[in-house]
């Protein structure tokens, strides 16, 4: 069994070499960009750690955990122009640099590849298509979710963890079970990961959001305040209408309304202020560690020696308090 410092070590190999299409060059070199530009990696190192918890030659699993990494980096393709977000991993995000065609078509070429790297798997092809299918469908309605949730006032705080269970866990969740499969697990154990990861997902999500408004920039690479710019209806927002005073929330709903006169710098500043007055990062960090507690649930029900688990646990933990 691997550490995850070796799957890591191992995977990255792997991707650097790893040999893109060149030509249309205005095609394939923002594909090249993003996927080099850096980030976690953390969706292809579950794929490999759920195979790991059954098989070793973890190489079988490496086309997966691409096709999963490709396609991470395609969502982000597309959502850094939802977004209107100019920087990612420290970076021009694909339509700051190229330009938005550029980045529709990459994106769409990027979701492409990912298919295509699941042929590899002609024994798991029908099992594996179905999952990533039904996890690429839900990560769509997720982002839909989340873009309508900007012009809707106070959605429900369920719906918004619905919506990031759509948008971010699933993926996570399906990492896993797809490592665990093509390892050969049961569907039973494979179902107790993507549980495992689906409500680990919630909480990465969660943090995500913290990082967004509360993050160090240089650390986290993309712009602090961002999800405030563009009204976005997170649980930093949703939770501080409950806990604030009356005249406090009104203020509040004003400066993420259309109404407010409020822009940039200032408005991100005063929203910030009454996050901080709410201590809403307070409760969102209970919430995190309801999640991670469900998460570890499924983990001690698979039926494996606990010595195996450890690693998947510890690096759940890890996420859970990351800074970028
Ligand atoms: C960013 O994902 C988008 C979310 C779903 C929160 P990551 O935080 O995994 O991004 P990278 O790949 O490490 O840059
Ligand atoms: C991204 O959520 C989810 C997907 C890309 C599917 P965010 O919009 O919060 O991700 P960041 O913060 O831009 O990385
Ligand atoms: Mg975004
Ligand atoms: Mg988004
Ligand atoms: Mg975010």
């Amino acid at each position: 069994m691997f550490s995850f410092k070796q799957l890591s070590e191992k995977f990255l190999q792997y991707l650097n070499q790893y040999d893109y299409k060149k030509q249309p060059a205005e095609l394939y070199d923002p594909v090249k960009y993003i996927m080099s530009i850096g980030g976690k990696r953390i969706r292809p190192l579950m794929c490999l750690a759920g195979y790991n918890l059954y098989k070793e030659n973890v190489e079988q699993a490496f086309n997966a955990a691409m096709a999963i990494e490709v396609f991470h980096n395609f969502s982000l393709v597309h959502d850094d122009l939802m977004d209107a977000a100019d920087k990612r991993r420290g970076l021009p995000s694909v339509h700051k640099k190229y330009n938005d065609n550029t980045a529709i078509l990459s994106g769409d070429a990027m979701l492409i590849m990912s298919y295509q790297l699941l042929e590899m798997y002609p024994d798991n092809y029908l099992e594996l298509t179905q999952l990533f299918s039904k996890t690429a469908i839900e990560v769509c309605e997720g982002q839909r979710m989340d873009m309508d949730f900007e012009t809707q006032v106070q959605p429900e705080i369920d719906a918004y963890i619905q919506m990031i269970a759509l948008k971010t866990s699933v993926l996570i969740a399906c990492s896993l079970k797809m490592g665990a499969l093509i390892g050969g697990a049961s569907e039973s154990e494979a179902n107790h990961l993507y549980e495992f990861g689906k409500n680990m997902g919630i909480a990465f999500q969660i943090q995500d959001d913290l990082l967004d408004t509360f993050g160090d920039e240089e650390k986290v690479g993309k712009k602090i305040g961002g999800d405030i710019l563009q009204k976005k209806k997170t649980y930093l927002y949703l939770k501080s209408l409950e806990l604030l005073s009356m005249d406090e929330s009104e203020t509040l709903r004003v400066l993420y309304s259309d109404s407010t006169e409020k822009t940039g710098d200032e408005l991100v500043d005063q929203v910030v202020q009454l996050f901080k007055i709410s201590h809403v990062d307070v409760h969102a960090q209970e919430l995190k560690l309801v999640y991670q507690q469900l998460a570890f649930s499924h983990l001690k029900a698979l039926q494996l020696d606990e010595e195996r688990k450890v690693p998947l646990m510890n690096f759940a933990k890890e996420l859970l308090d990351r800074t970028h």
